[in-house]
């Protein structure tokens, strides 16, 4: 396995639509287990293709607690079936977006079909910080951020500190 650099907002990967999978050959598993290696070292706890600069519909996730056991998931296509009319919010982060949080309402529970590690056909019903996180990478995978459900000033904040950010990693030649 290798850790993948993260792409930080701005940036047009991250504004691009990701395209499906043909099918999740070696390839995909090899980018799956990279993009979890890359999830866990950062640390996250949901990582989609785009944030590495891949344009595959491609995201992982593990949402278990510090402490319990590890719950690694990879989906390649996933597809939300199904959400609830019931909203939560959950204080949101990303990796492309290091040090911002916001409130951000989603549906409270959803129902996911996507192909597994294996490239078996999953479907799953869920609620909780997993609902969040899946709705999170797939709108990654749609090219949006969740800045992008904020108002636009509140957004262009968040972006303005992030080009402050890379301008200042860049002359750190980080
Ligand atoms: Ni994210």
């Amino acid at each position: 396995m290798a850790k993948l650099p993260i792409v930080l907002a701005p940036d047009p990967v991250l504004k691009a639509k990701a395209k499906p999978v043909a099918a999740v050959d070696d390839s995909i598993r090899r980018l799956m287990d990279d993009m979890l290696e890359t999830m866990y070292a950062a640390p996250g706890i949901g990582l989609a293709a785009n944030q590495v600069g891949v344009l595959k519909r491609v995201l992982v996730l593990d949402v278990a607690r510090e402490g319990d056991a590890p719950t690694p998931m990879g989906m390649a296509n996933p597809e939300i079936v199904w959400a609830s009319d019931e909203l939560s919010v959950y204080n949101e982060g990303c990796l492309s977006l290091p040090e911002h949080y916001a409130d951000i309402t989603r549906p409270k529970e959803v129902r996911v079909r996507y192909l597994d590690r294996d490239g078996k056909k999953q479907e799953i019903e869920t609620d909780g910080l997993l609902a969040t996180c899946i709705q999170h990478e797939i709108d990654h995978l749609d090219g949006v951020l969740f800045v992008d459900h904020l108002s636009a000033l509140k957004r262009n904040m968040i972006l303005k500190k992030l080009v402050k950010l890379k301008k200042q990693r860049a002359e750190d030649g980080e």
